[in-house]
């Protein structure tokens, strides 16, 4: 990020893209509302109108905007939209927090280098949609959450930061899924943290954390 007059970083801008409930992104909010992470969320975007996402950015009051995926008839123009509107708000980073969408590469070329997603296991094991089923069905011991630059793959960027959660014998998908969540909360700020003070150094698959 380029330096303003004053020699100070300039403040990264986010633009967070949700599908549900939101509860990452409330952790980011509180985050960047405490002064842990140096940015603003410019815009909540989401591909539901019934996002609770939508709610907490309002009560926020943060702009927040749907762009529902089933009124468009291809993923190209619902993306252009949604590119188009984070280029309004000069978003430098953006932050999928549970959006629930590949993106395609036309949008992952846009934005090169500047998507961070989240998923819900130790990747590369349990990539896709049902991190939590796929990890009690294999019976691995632990499982975890991951914070990763998007490529255009599925949950195949560079890592940036991972947390491992035990699994308990008698978990079924919630009780590992909200151990997991509590984990979320916690890394999403911090890898979010790091990037905006320009402490993520990405070189081929390795992130490297400066000091
Ligand atoms: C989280 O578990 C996240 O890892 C996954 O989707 C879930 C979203 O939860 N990608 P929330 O909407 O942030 O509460």
């Amino acid at each position: 990020m380029s330096e303003n007059e004053s020699g100070n970083a300039k403040k990264h801008i986010l633009g967070v893209l949700c599908s549900g409930r939101g509860t990452n992104l409330q952790s980011i909010m509180a985050a960047v509302e405490s002064g842990q992470i140096p940015a603003t969320i410019a815009v909540v975007i989401t591909d539901k109108p019934d996002a609770k996402a939508l709610e907490r950015a309002e009560k926020a009051g943060i702009p927040h905007i749907c762009f529902d995926r089933k009124k468009y008839s291809d993923k190209e123009s619902f993306e252009r939209d949604i590119a188009a509107e984070l280029h309004k708000y000069g978003v430098t980073l953006v932050v999928l927090a549970g959006f629930m969408r590949i993106l395609s590469p036309y949008f992952v070329r846009e934005f090169a280098g500047r998507i961070m997603n989240i998923h819900p296991s130790l990747l590369p094991s349990f990539g896709g949609a049902h991190a939590h089923r796929d990890v009690l069905a294999y019976g691995v011991k632990v499982s975890g959450c991951t914070i990763h630059f998007v490529d255009e793959g599925m949950d195949s960027g560079p890592i940036i930061l991972q947390t491992v959660v035990p699994v308990e014998q008698d978990d079924d998908e919630d009780t590992l899924a909200a151990r997991v969540l509590v984990e979320e909360h916690k890394l999403y700020p911090r890898a979010i943290e790091l990037y905006c003070k320009g402490k993520l150094k990405v070189e081929g698959r390795h992130v490297k954390i400066l000091d």
